[in-house]
């Protein structure tokens, strides 16, 4: 884990200039600079980089963050990684935090594992292209199978001699240690008789991310029913199964560059498509897709197309298993292939050029297809069919963009030829009974995605001090720092100066109100401890802290700021700045943020009295409190003069 400390030297030497231009060229344009968007297609400018906020926006497609976000968003990595990244440019040594001796031995020895499966990658390469027993049975079956060597190489394909302990030997001979090789999963250990895992069969490297050698899948060659057709390492420190998918190293750039990946089951079906060309594919093993693996295709594209085979009981097993993906609000579509045919045979059968126009041609929308399916099942059988409504609902309910949802619950009532009414309500039925992953949830370190700024917990419509709260710290970090006040002391003459942070945190603390929203809590906190150790509040302080969640958020408050006054400005009417009406900005949104907590505690008052019946004096209390609330709500209401509508 690295320190704060280093942390802090790390943003402090990452200029957001000199990062971001390592990849875009930018051009001055008054205090910002601009340039083309590396995020999405642009062909006039709308990425903005302050270099005095430290900061970056596209207007265009709306990503923004400091310059560890932009390194993480543009290079897909890790919140860790990102910051490893820069130390590195900046030639800033990482102080890693103190680890205790357990966790050194772990990292030892996955460093050793993955010295051992790099080895042995090398070694099954090696026989396959110059061994004898490679070359006849191995490289024959590929070149037979119409691969040729530049894509055997791309993926490291190899081969493992029949002999029983072939590999062991010769590992061991080499200097590898027994207890690596056993626990990377490429020796057995039989009550200290070591052999090989993978003897006689065709080796496929599963690669990271980052191309290390994590895992084998090793196939047979000739069909036997004795044994299984592949045999795959098994979970060991390094290898996870869930975690990764099959060519994601190979594939990620042409990812990115296609904002799209293909799905296929097994690692032949990969490596025909990057033969034909169609290099953004990944396989999953032959099962369906965990959370993890959904989540990594997500780090470089939101659409994913799945190729299935044109056989009817594969695809509706599939077609069940795919909620999942929906569910990660991914856009799914399908590709069917035709009858009989897979990603592998089908690629080779047809042109490349053929190959690509039918992926092109085929797709379909996932939820489309799967009520297409169903229909087609269910036929006339009233059971069935209901059935088949409830299946598509389920797929429905998971998607989390309501928009989304909304167009395909209109499609897909025409479809099934049901009132939309009547599919909206059975969507919205499931939606209230099944509890949501909370998407918002998000932990600190090595988070995979750009960490996102919390989302209220309740719907604008119902109670909630979320606003609130979040436009008082967007005066606090954008104007903490700002005059609000000045008056003489009667006594002494001296001039009192009251900044917008003084003000609402007085506000705040002298009425014991607090946030609600954790992340804020946080926020606050660390501003009222600085004001109070006498430190400046500084926008750049919160957009370059080492909590992701809370840089992105200050991002996030100070660039909505530069969106609203596009928005002043185009309007052409608005002659003042927010800067000149922080004197009634402020007040009126500390008042805001206590009217709505007002409105909290009346719902729990209510909630109580409900509660409470049957028990009179009770009652009578609580309705006492209530009407304090309502009246001291009246004042607030006056005191804003109709300005906010309460
Ligand atoms: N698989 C597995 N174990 C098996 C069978 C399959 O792990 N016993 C996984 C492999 O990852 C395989 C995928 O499921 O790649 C798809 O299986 P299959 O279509 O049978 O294999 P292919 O890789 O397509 O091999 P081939 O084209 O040679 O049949
Ligand atoms: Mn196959």
């Amino acid at each position: 884990m690295i320190d704060h400390s280093t942390i802090e030297k790390i943003f402090d030497a990452a200029q957001i200039t000199d990062v971001v231009q390592e990849f875009v060229s930018l051009k001055k344009r008054g205090v910002n600079l601009l340039g083309l968007c590396p995020f999405h297609n642009e062909k006039t400018p709308s990425f903005t980089v302050s270099p005095a906020k430290g900061i970056f926006k596209c207007f265009g497609c709306g990503k923004g963050g400091n310059a560890v976000n932009f390194i993480m968003e543009h290079e897909h990595l890790s919140y860790p990684e990102a910051l490893r990244w820069l130390a590195k440019k900046y030639h800033i040594e990482i102080e890693e935090k103190e680890v205790t001796a357990e966790e050194i031995q772990k990292q030892n020895e996955r460093e050793s594992m993955l010295v051992v499966t790099q080895y042995a990658a090398r070694l099954f390469s090696e026989n396959l292209f110059h061994g004898h027993e490679g070359m006849a049975l191995g490289l024959s079956y590929f070149r037979e199978r119409g691969f040729g060597d530049a894509v055997l190489r791309k993926f490291e394909v190899g081969y493992s001699n029949e002999k029983r302990d072939d590999f062991t030997q010769r590992a061991v001979a080499a200097g590898y240690k027994n207890d690596f090789l056993v626990m990377s999963g490429l020796t057995i250990d039989r009550e200290g008789y070591l052999f090989d895992r993978f003897a006689g069969r065709i080796m496929f490297p599963i690669h990271s991310l980052s191309g290390q050698v994590l895992g084998f899948g090793g196939r047979i060659i000739k069909s036997d029913p004795r044994s299984a057709k592949y045999v795959n390492t098994p979970e060991t420190e390094i290898y996870h199964k869930s975690r990764i998918v099959y060519g994601i190293f190979q594939a990620r750039q042409a990812i990115t560059r296609e904002d799209r990946c293909y799905l296929v089951e097994g690692y032949t079906d990969v490596l025909s498509m990057h033969e034909s060309g169609v290099e953004n594919v990944v396989a999953s093993s032959g099962t369906a897709l965990t959370q993890e693996q959904i989540r990594l295709i997500k780090r470089f594209t939101p659409n994913i197309t799945m190729l299935y085979d044109g056989d009817p009981a594969g695809v509706k097993a599939s077609v069940r298993g795919t909620d999942m993906v929906l569910e990660e609000g991914m856009n799914v579509r399908i590709v069917m292939l035709p009858d009989g045919e897979d990603p592998d045979s089908y690629s080779k059968k047809v042109s490349d050029e053929e190959f690509k126009s039918y992926l092109r041609d085929n797709e379909t929308d996932f939820i489309r297809f799967k009520t297409r399916l169903l229909l087609d099942e269910a036929q006339n059988d009233p059971v069935r069919r209901a059935n088949l409504v409830r299946e598509v609902v389920r797929s429905i309910a998971v998607i989390p963009d309501q928009i989304s949802r909304t167009i395909y619950v209109k499609e897909c009532s025409t479809q099934l030829g049901m009132p939309e009414e009547v599919v909206l309500d059975e969507v919205m039925k499931l939606r209230r009974q099944q509890t949501f992953r909370d998407r918002n949830a998000w932990p600190v370190q090595d988070t995979l995605v750009s960490p996102q700024v919390p989302a209220p917990k309740q719907k604008k419509t119902e109670e909630t001090s979320y606003y609130s709260e979040k436009e008082l710290l967007r005066l606090l970090i954008r104007y903490g720092s700002v005059v609000l006040k000045r008056q003489t002391d009667e006594e002494t003459g001296r001039e009192i100066i009251t900044t917008v942070a003084d003000y609402i945190i007085s506000e705040i603390k002298e009425d014991q109100l607090t946030f609600e929203d954790p992340a804020f809590a946080r926020i606050f906190d660390e501003i009222d401890f600085n004001v109070q150790q006498g430190l400046v509040v500084e926008d750049r302080h919160f957009v370059h802290h080492p909590d992701p969640v809370i840089s992105a958020m200050a991002v996030d408050m100070l660039t909505e700021q530069y969106t609203l006054s596009r928005i002043w400005s185009s309007h052409g009417t608005y002659v003042e700045t927010e800067d000149m009406k922080l004197k009634e900005i402020v007040p009126d949104s500390v008042l805001k943020f206590k009217s709505d907590k007002i409105k909290l505690i009346q719902k729990e008052l209510r909630r109580a009295m409900t509660e409470a019946a049957g028990d009179d004096d009770k009652i009578s209390s609580l309705q006492e409190q209530y009407k304090t609330f309502t009246s001291l709500q009246k004042k607030i209401s006056k005191s804003l003069g109709g300005r906010i509508v309460l």
